[in-house]
């Protein structure tokens, strides 16, 4: 058997996909499905999302075969709010022999991959949910087998790799024990991460767990390569509803300034740093007291559209250039409220004459909220 050093660039990856499969907090399966729905729907992607609650997935099943290339160009999974991973599935198999697993595996995989196809990783999921540990613990157990078997067929590339998920990727999507999808994602448009789950680490200096909400939030919004133009030493930063600080200790830590904007108590250690001037005010009258700021991020619990309008207010004031904020959805409706302040901002940005990015997403530690990152481009 060769091993290609490039083998991702030749593999062929235009296969017949049955469906899509997302992943999602548990509970989030309907909001997903919605937004599914009137992706597929607005692309003339013909089909249904099958939604069972707290399953911590939606399987969006085509009416007629669609092409990767098609679903690849048509659904992007940076304009997915809810989905923490997005993989295009060529097969589902119901009802695996559980005592002899790879070898319906094989057939499958022989029938419907594509001559010469060779993924670079291959990992074996199943959906980040309470009942769902047992399964998580059989998926790592069952890894082993799945990827020797796809080695010994040429269905994988020998090399180990650091990171989980690198080019073509299969994924192996256990619902049970004896139900598994079969499917694949490409590294423009997924998650990088294994389950869709970016893992960080509690930094023990940190004033609060909501610390990784906005770390996560940098990570995810902004490529690694432009952290240092974003945030350092000559950047400046207002945080509204900042206590006890998790968030303006993100930003105190990548070297900036910051305006911390709350009536409760900031964190001493991170006041010490003489990188934080604090405001005992109100965050929804409160006007930057330095001139205008790199950043406005925010954390308020509050009604989703009156933070969008405050966001908005700030950006066309000139206040802020950027700004990263919650919506705290605690609502059912929680896609239709984001679609509300995405056109609410959109439009009056719009007629501003300023020009941004908009991305959102339901980070893994994100509760009953979505994140925002508004850029603004010249
Ligand atoms: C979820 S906490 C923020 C946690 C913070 N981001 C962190 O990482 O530590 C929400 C904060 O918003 C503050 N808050 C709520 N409404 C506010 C308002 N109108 N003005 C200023 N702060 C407000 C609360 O006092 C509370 O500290």
């Amino acid at each position: 058997m060769t091993v290609s050093s490039t083998p991702q660039n030749n593999t062929p990856t235009n296969l017949s996909l049955s469906g899509l499969l997302c992943y999602c907090r548990s509970g989030y399966e309907a909001n997903l499905a919605q937004e599914l729905d009137a992706i597929c729907a607005l692309h003339q992607i013909f089909g249904f999302a099958k939604v069972l609650p707290n399953t911590g997935f939606v399987y969006f099943a085509f009416y007629s075969p669609e092409t990767t290339d098609r679903i690849n160009e048509a659904v992007r999974f940076d304009d997915l709010i809810f989905a923490r991973q997005l993989i295009g599935v060529f097969a589902h198999i119901p009802d695996l022999d559980r005592s002899n697993r790879l070898t319906q595996i094989h057939a499958v995989c022989t029938t419907l991959l594509p001559e010469g196809f060779r993924a670079q990783t291959a990992v074996v999921e199943s959906a980040d949910t309470e009942d769902g540990k047992e399964l998580a613990k059989f998926c790592r157990k069952f890894s082993v087998p799945f990827r020797q078997h796809l080695r010994a067929q040429d269905w994988l590339i020998q090399r180990k790799t650091k990171q989980a998920l690198v080019g073509v990727t299969l994924h192996a999507f256990f619902e049970h024990g004896s139900s598994i999808h079969l499917g694949i994602s490409l590294p423009n448009n997924r998650s990088a991460h294994e389950n869709g789950i970016y893992r960080l680490k509690f930094p023990s200096d940190a004033p609060s767990r909501s610390t990784l909400k906005l770390e996560e939030a940098i990570h995810t919004f902004i490529p690694k390569s432009e952290h240092q133009y974003y945030f350092n030493d000559d950047v400046n930063a207002v945080d509204l509803g900042a206590c006890p600080g998790g968030w303006t200790y993100q930003l105190v830590q990548r070297g900036v300034h910051v305006e911390a904007i709350d009536n409760g108590a900031m964190d001493d250690a991170l006041m010490k740093t003489g990188r934080v001037d604090y405001f005992a005010a109100d965050g929804f009258k409160y006007q930057p007291q330095y001139g205008s700021v790199n950043w406005l991020v925010c954390d308020m619990i509050e009604q989703p559209d009156r933070v969008a309008q405050l966001m908005t207010d700030w950006l066309v004031n000139g206040w802020a250039h950027h700004a990263i904020f919650n919506l705290k959805l605690p609502m059912k409706q929680r896609y239709v409220a984001m679609c509300q302040a995405k056109a609410s901002i959109t439009t009056q940005l719009t007629s501003a004459n300023i020009k941004f990015t908009w991305q959102a997403k339901h980070l893994y530690h994100n509760r009953d909220e979505v994140t925002v990152c508004i850029l603004r481009t010249s």
